[in-house]
């Protein structure tokens, strides 16, 4: 089967190798070096060059790369800037699967998240995974998508240019009113609810950035499903993914978008969209791809492309910060040697000693849900009296880096991950206890 790479490649495709076989050799070898001991939380903290001065709340708002991902990226840099026609001939465009890097980042990322490699689309960040998608779908005039108010920007502004452009139209429901006294059923209950007789998508988000309820996602996907069978559902899944322990491909989710460059220490400037075959296929690609070959031919041509959209297909091209890119193998191989369940337990036990010490404060109100089971690594909460920021700012002052949450309704957040200790953590309940006096 004729494969991607020849793609935009002139003849040296097949001699070059000859020309540069140690470089190659050498970059792959320095791109994949032996993972360190990653068998305790202080050797994985070891791995990031955190300033020591701060105690990092906010890892959920931009990765710092851990050294694997460091070492990967700096490596593909050295290799690129001593070569980037080689590089990028070899790594990308080659016809030899073996060494087509991008297809080992889709493996690594498949075995992370269950499913195929060739069910996944690799992306810039969560933000273009999600308007790939709407933008794909072929919504037609007065088609509803039902998104809720706890969504991202980046997500309702997805859907309302697809809208915009297809006459589609969109509604939020909200799920709770109050986060914290949230369940399974009333979450299920309230989504059934919305949804209506025009409905032909749904839209949710996994971990909500503005009160950090983790949604029961594979419960409302079974749920929905059950009801109606022909509802997609698109999930916004970056605070999830890295977080929580869960085999993606198996949820029931149709496509489920997130950046990799949060909790999953993917390079800054990475993301992805799973779906499987069936629902790539109904999708109109946006962006022309750099991936199969059958694009550039039907473009030398001057004719359609054959066959149903694949995530190939819909995998952006053009040239990339290819280090950043194919970096993202080391971060999966270090989450795979990290284990899914025990970072998602280490997460969760954090996250309940914070709420824990901040829930005995009667002037704090914890926004969050107490349950492991319905949050993730995020604390939303307020001090009362004091507004979100200047919350913030007093817990800065304390080199604490605390966030606000970016929403019509601002709390302040505190979000315990693999690069915090459970000192740090009692030190952060000790500083918001300082401010209620
Ligand atoms: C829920 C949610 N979705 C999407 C985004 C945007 O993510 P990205 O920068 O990967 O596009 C954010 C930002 O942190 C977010 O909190």
């Amino acid at each position: 089967m004729p494969t991607r790479r020849q793609f935009l490649s002139v003849p040296i495709a097949l001699g070059a190798t000859a020309l540069l076989p140690g470089a190659f050799a050498t970059a792959l070898a320095q791109e994949t070096p032996a993972l360190p001991d990653l068998a305790d939380w202080d050797k994985v903290r070891a791995q990031f060059v955190l300033d020591p001065e701060w105690m990092h709340f906010a890892s959920f708002f931009l990765v710092s790369h851990p050294a694997p991902v460091r070492d990967a990226v700096d490596a593909w840099r050295r290799a690129l800037d001593r070569n980037p026609y080689l590089t990028v001939e070899h790594n990308a465009f080659t016809e030899d699967e073996s060494r087509w890097v991008p297809g080992h980042v889709t493996r690594a990322a498949a075995t992370y998240l269950g499913g195929k490699p060739t069910d996944i689309a690799l992306t810039h960040n969560t933000t273009e995974s999600l308007a790939l998608v709407y933008h794909g779908l072929p919504l037609k005039a007065r088609d509803e998508v039902l998104a809720t108010t706890h969504d991202h920007y980046s997500h309702l502004t997805s859907i309302r240019y697809a809208a915009q452009r297809t006459g589609a139209t969109l509604r939020q429901v909200t799920l709770y009113d109050d986060a914290a006294t949230a369940t399974v059923d009333s979450l299920v209950e309230r989504l059934l609810r919305g949804i209506g007789p025009r409905t032909r998508v749904v839209g949710l988000t996994w971990v909500h950035s503005s009160t950090g309820m983790r949604l029961p996602i594979r419960e409302m996907a079974k749920a929905l499903k059950q009801r109606h069978p022909e509802v997609l559902l698109v999930v916004d899944g970056v605070h999830g993914l890295g977080a929580a322990d869960e085999d993606i491909a198996s949820t029931g989710i149709d496509y489920f978008c997130a950046g990799c460059h949060k909790w999953l220490f993917a390079p800054r400037g990475t993301g992805l969209v799973w779906a499987n075959a069936e629902n790539w296929a109904r999708l109109r690609p946006l962006i022309p791809d750099f991936s199969e070959l059958d694009g550039h031919l039907a473009w030398l041509q001057g004719r359609e492309r054959k066959g149903p959209t694949t995530a190939e297909r819909m995998t952006p091209g053009g040239f990339q910060a290819f280090e950043h890119q194919w970096g993202m193998l080391a971060a999966f191989r270090m989450h795979q040697a990290m284990g899914r369940g025990r970072v998602a337990a280490r997460i969760r036990s954090l996250n309940d000693r914070l709420k824990a010490q901040l829930g005995e404060n009667p002037k704090v109100r914890i926004h969050t849900p107490r349950s492991g089971d319905l949050s993730a690594g995020v604390i939303a909460f307020e001090v009362a009296g004091m507004k979100p920021e200047e919350v913030v700012k007093h817990l800065h002052d304390k080199h604490i880096i605390a966030s606000t949450s970016p929403y019509a309704v601002s709390y302040a957040r505190l979000a315990p991950s693999l690069v915090n200790t459970e000192d740090e953590v009692d030190r952060a309940a000790r500083a918001v206890a300082t401010l209620t006096g």
